[in-house]
C-alpha cells in the first residue's frame, strides 16, 4: 500500500481532507495516509507552525495532498506554504486551468496552464523598515531559477501536447530583474524550437485574459504575477472552490488547491472539497494510478453534470451531501 502525506490544514482543510479521503476510499484504492498537522493549531504544542516532521514526512513519502493553512495578515508567523516549498524546493507551481461540466462561467472553453516560479521573487520576503516610515521589500530574481522554471515550462508543454508558451513579466519597468526573467525565457526557448513563445506584460495579459482566455496556453511567470494571475484564472472557470494545483520539485511533489482556508465558512459544512479531489486526481496520475484518477474524476463531473453542487457555485448540496453524491457515482 503507498503512504502519502495528508497535510489536513486548518480552516476548512479538515473537512475537504476528510471528504477527499473519503472518495478515494471509496474508489477502492488505498492508501495509508500519513496525517500530518501545520499551522497556528501547533504552535502552542511545537514552537512551530511548520514541525520538521511534516517536512520529513514529505521527504520520506515523496508525495503529499496538501488542504490550505491559514497565514496571519502584517504580522506574525511566515506562511507555511512558502516555507515548505523552500524547504523542500518545491520550484514549480503548476495550476491548470481548464472548464468543468456544467458550471456556467463567461467562457465555455478555457485551457491553460498557469506555471509559477515558487522560490524567490518578492516572495523571498526580504523586508527591512529603513526608517519608521519607509519600508523596503527586495524582489529577488535569479538567473537559475528562471531558467528552471522556464524549462519546467516548456517540459510541460511537451509533456502534455500543448504547442505554446507565453513569458510574462513587467519587463519594461523592471528593467533588470524581470529583464533578467525574459532573458532566461528566450535563452531556454531556443532548445525547444517546436514549441511557440510569446511574451507579454503583465497588466496587458489580464485584460486580455478577461477579454479572451482562450489566446493563452502554457503561461510562465515570476512568484508574485502568478500568485495574482493564477487566482484571476481560478475565476474564470468557476472560483477558487474548483482551482487545483501542484507544488513541484526535483524530488518531491505537493498538490494543493489555490484556495485558502476560507475561516468565514470554517466547520459550516459548506465549504466544496472539489479542487482538493482534482488535486488528488492529478496526484494520483503523477504517481501512476490512472484508473482509480480517471473514475474519481468521472464520478466528480457527473456529480457535477447532475447539477449537485455546493453554495459557491450556486448550488444547495452541504460538502457532506456532496461527497456522498460522488461516492455514489463512482
Ligand atoms: P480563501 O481562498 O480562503 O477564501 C476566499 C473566498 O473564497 C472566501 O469567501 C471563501 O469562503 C471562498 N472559498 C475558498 N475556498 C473555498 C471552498 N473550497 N469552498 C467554498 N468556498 C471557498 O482566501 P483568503 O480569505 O484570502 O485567505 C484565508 C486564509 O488562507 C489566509 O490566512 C491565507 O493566507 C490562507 N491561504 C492559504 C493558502 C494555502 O494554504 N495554500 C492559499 C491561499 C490563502
Amino acid at each position: 500500500m503507498r503512504t502519502i502525506t495528508l497535510i489536513n490544514g486548518d480552516g476548512i482543510g479538515p473537512e475537504i481532507s476528510a471528504s477527499v479521503m473519503k472518495i478515494i476510499k471509496a474508489s477502492g484504492l488505498e492508501i495509508d495516509w500519513d496525517i500530518q498537522t501545520a499551522g497556528a493549531d501547533v504552535i502552542k504544542s511545537e514552537g512551530t507552525p511548520l514541525p520538521e516532521r511534516v517536512i520529513q514526512s514529505v521527504r520520506k513519502n515523496k508525495i503529499a495532498l496538501k488542504a490550505p493553512v491559514t497565514t496571519p495578515i502584517g504580522k506574525g508567523f511566515r506562511s507555511v506554504n512558502v516555507q515548505l516549498r523552500k524547504a523542500l524546493d518545491l520550484y514549480a507551481n503548476v495550476r491548470p486551468c481548464k472548464n468543468l461540466p456544467n458550471i456556467k462561467t463567461r467562457f465555455s472553453d478555457v485551457d491553460l496552464v498557469v506555471v509559477r516560479e515558487n522560490t524567490e521573487d518578492l516572495y523571498a520576503g526580504v523586508e527591512e523598515m529603513v526608517d519608521e516610515n519607509t519600508a523596503h521589500s527586495i524582489k529577488i530574481i535569479t538567473r537559475s531559477a528562471s531558467e528552471r522554471i522556464c524549462k519546467f515550462a516548456f517540459e510541460y508543454a511537451l509533456n502534455n501536447g500543448r504547442g505554446e508558451v507565453c513569458a510574462v513579466s513587467k519587463a519594461n519597468i523592471m528593467k533588470l530583474s524581470d529583464g533578467l526573467f525574459l532573458e532566461s525565457f528566450r535563452d531556454v526557448a531556443k532548445n525547444y524550437p517546436q514549441i511557440k513563445t510569446k511574451e507579454i506584460l503583465v497588466d496587458n495579459l489580464c485584460m486580455q485574459l478577461v477579454q479572451d482566455p482562450t489566446k493563452f496556453d502554457v503561461l510562465v511567470l515570476p512568484n508574485l504575477y502568478g500568485d495574482i494571475v493564477s487566482d484571476l484564472t481560478a475565476g474564470l472557470i468557476g472560483g477558487l472552490g474548483v482551482a487545483q494545483g501542484a507544488n513541484i520539485g526535483e524530488d518531491c511533489a505537493v498538490f494543493e488547491p489555490v484556495h485558502g482556508s476560507a475561516p468565514d465558512i470554517k466547520g459550516q459544512n459548506k465549504a466544496n472539497p472539489t479542487a482538493l479531489l482534482l488535486c488528488a486526481v492529478e496526484m494520483l496520475k503523477f504517481i501512476g494510478e490512472n484508473s482509480y484518477a480517471q473514475k474519481i474524476e468521472n464520478a466528480l463531473f457527473k456529480t457535477l453534470s447532475n447539477n449537485i453542487k455546493t453554495a459557491d457555485l450556486g448550488g444547495l448540496a452541504s460538502t457532506d451531501e456532496f461527497t456522498d453524491a460522488v461516492i455514489s457515482n463512482l
